[in-house]
């Protein structure tokens, strides 16, 4: 029974590696390609804003919502909301400003800031 700590904390390890994400070089990535988007702020500014409500987000705890789409593979998509080319400047347009692309669409505006929008869509960008 001497070897049950030591599996349990083999086990709070992995799990301290899986909660980990984005790592470091995924993080790296999205600040490139969103010219400077912190990935691991915009993880909590989503909850800030309660995207978690409306869509299912890996990585986010609480985020089942089923009113908008999964964003998993968001990076990997051809068209953001069917709407405009997947750009990260089109990204962080619909994140802040989704009732100017769309005007009926369910997606509120919530008033997010450019900078947040920044961190966002980096976040966004480092989900598979
Ligand atoms: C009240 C529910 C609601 C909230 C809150 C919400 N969304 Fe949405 N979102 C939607 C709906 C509905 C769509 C689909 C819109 C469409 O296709 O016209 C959508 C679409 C999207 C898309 C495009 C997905 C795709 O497959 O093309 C992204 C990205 C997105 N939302 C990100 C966010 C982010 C980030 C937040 C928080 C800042 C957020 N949403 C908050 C309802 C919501």
């Amino acid at each position: 029974m001497k070897t049950m700590p030591l599996v349990f904390s083999a086990v709070l390890l992995l799990m301290s590696i899986a909660c980990d994400r984005p790592s470091r070089r995924e993080a790296e990535q999205a600040a490139t390609l969103t010219g400077g988007g912190n990935a691991r702020l915009g993880r909590t500014e989503i909850r800030k804003y309660g995207c978690n409500n409306c869509h299912e987000i890996s990585g986010v705890p609480g985020a089942r919502g089923l009113i908008g789409p999964p964003l998993d593979g968001i990076g990997q998509r051809y068209y953001i909301a069917g709407e405009l080319p997947n750009t990260p400047d089109n990204l962080m347009l619909w994140i802040a400003h989704p009732r100017h692309v769309e005007p009926h669409t369910a997606m509120p505006e919530m008033g997010v800031t450019e900078q947040d929008s920044r961190d966002i869509a980096a976040y966004l960008y480092t989900l598979r």
